[in-house]
């Protein structure tokens, strides 16, 4: 069982889901929170940034993982993880440097930064929420279709297919990695809670395959089904082939999110 969140569209989504984390970070000032990159988180990061500007959350005791991180890049690359989470979070919050994780993308010995990596994750106490989105064939993290789900951070090779998209994030004179960095799907699901989001008609087909029909490595959002405290928010868009659409009435605050009857 999962709460699914419905929303009118990505502004909807977004802010919904800032909430979300908000009252995370409210509920435990001390979080440990594992956070995600790509389109979809960028208006959550916005959303995130302005209610701490607000006062509305202080993240001074919060702790952060990234997911993942491409491998063979510099951190200040422009297409970096690293570069991605200064520009639309960390560098607009008062998150303190020291607490802020993100797997290395040029390790001296990658096999030894992947345990590092699982190490500090189990130091400060495990994630106590993880905010994570899916990839066109299913992937969360960088883990793709056939990870095993006994996986804990470790090095991956990206499938053509995500090589193909994540292709748009460099410029036409940079390769786009062919290796990352990526928490496992063990270390996902022992996040104590979930957060999966997703937006927008391209993201339909494998929001109902990995929310409604049976859970298997070839589609690792699946996985999260079997998560004991999952939530999804998903706008319209990316929703219409996972729920029956009831009539929508907006919604302003946290308390009125409803939930809805899975197709
Ligand atoms: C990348 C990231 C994933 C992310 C996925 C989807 O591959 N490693 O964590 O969920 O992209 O990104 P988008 O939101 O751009 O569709």
């Amino acid at each position: 069982m999962f709460s699914f969140v419905l929303t009118n569209n990505y502004q909807e989504m977004s802010r919904v889901a800032a909430r979300f984390i908000v009252k995370q970070v409210l509920q435990e000032e001390k979080s440990v929170l594992g956070l995600p990159t790509g389109e979809t988180p960028k208006g959550v990061y916005t959303a995130l940034v302005r209610l701490c500007r607000e006062g509305v959350v202080n993240f001074s005791k919060v702790t952060t993982f990234n997911l993942d991180e491409y491998l063979g890049i510099d951190p200040d690359h422009r297409s970096s993880f690293y570069s991605y989470m200064r520009e639309h979070f960390w560098d607009h919050v008062n998150l303190k440097r020291d607490r802020i994780h993100i797997p290395s993308s040029l390790p001296k010995d990658e096999k030894v930064e992947c345990t590092r990596y699982e190490q500090l994750i189990s130091q400060e106490g495990g994630l106590d929420l993880i905010v994570i989105g899916v990839g066109i064939n299913g992937h969360i993290g960088f883990n793709e279709p056939g990870t095993p789900w006994g996986t804990l951070t470790h090095v991956c090779q990206l499938s053509t297919e995500t090589r193909k998209r994540e292709g748009a994030r460099f410029q036409e004179n940079d390769r786009s990695p062919e290796r990352a960095i990526t928490m496992g799907i063990k270390t996902i699901m022992h996040a104590r809670k979930v957060l999966l989001f997703a937006s927008g008609r391209e993201k339909a087909d494998i929001l109902s395959e990995a929310l409604l029909n049976a859970p298997t490595p070839n589609i690792p959002a699946s996985v999260l089904q079997l998560h004991p405290c999952l939530t999804v928010i998903a706008d319209r868009a990316a929703a219409e082939k996972s729920v029956k659409k009831p009539a929508l009435k907006s919604f302003h605050t946290q308390e009125s999110i409803q939930e809805f009857e899975l197709i």
